[in-house]
């Protein structure tokens, strides 16, 4: 594997202290409502799996796979579904979980979409955000840490499909 070559941005223990940070206020936040928590596949699946464990809740959870084609590093301006959820979110209060948010296409997508299903709320997650990115506006409603413009792997996070078991992020340099 020896992909630890990279220099690391933050470390697994940096990483948990943000996730257990964000289960707590989703915890606080939505006690006595209709929990659903929606993943996008395939870069939210570690960091999703973390956060569950950080909610001390009941809750569904679900998952939507998106595509947007680009270049490698980069997406472009369409977005396109290749896995819906399956469960049904009317009158639910929805949590979407995105490892990060960079133009804000993927997330603007998929929130228009869920919203088309008439959930009674709509809020996202995101692990990592690179605002200076942003094409689309997004909201974010509980976010680990803002980062500079550089490509990350790790933690769910792939270049070219791999890289993603990496307990860590890194600069891929
Ligand atoms: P957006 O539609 O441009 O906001 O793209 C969001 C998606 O692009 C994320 O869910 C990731 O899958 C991918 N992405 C954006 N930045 C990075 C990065 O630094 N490393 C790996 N994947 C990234
Ligand atoms: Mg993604």
């Amino acid at each position: 594997m020896g992909a630890n070559k990279y220099p690391i941005l933050f470390s697994s223990d940096q990483i948990q202290g943000m996730v257990k940070r964000l289960g707590d206020n989703i915890t606080k936040d939505f006690r006595g409502k209709n929990l659903i928590i929606v993943g996008v596949l395939r870069g939210s699946f570690i960091f999703m799996a973390d956060l569950c464990r950080q909610i001390d809740l009941q809750f569904q959870v679900d998952f939507v796979r998106l595509h947007s084609y680009g270049a490698q590093k980069e997406s472009s301006g369409t977005v396109q579904i290749s896995k819906d959820i399956e469960t049904d979110i009317k009158d639910k209060d929805v949590l979407v979980i995105e490892e990060i948010v960079d133009t804000g296409r993927t997330l603007d997508f998929l929130i228009d979409r869920l919203k088309a299903s008439d959930p009674s709320s709509l809020k996202v997650a995101a692990l990592l955000d690179k605002p200076s990115r942003r094409v689309v506006p997004v909201k974010i409603d509980y976010l680990g840490a803002a980062v500079e413009d550089k490509f990350l792997v790790g933690y769910g996070l792939d270049f070219n499909e791999q890289y993603r078991n990496l307990p860590a992020i890194h600069f891929l340099e």
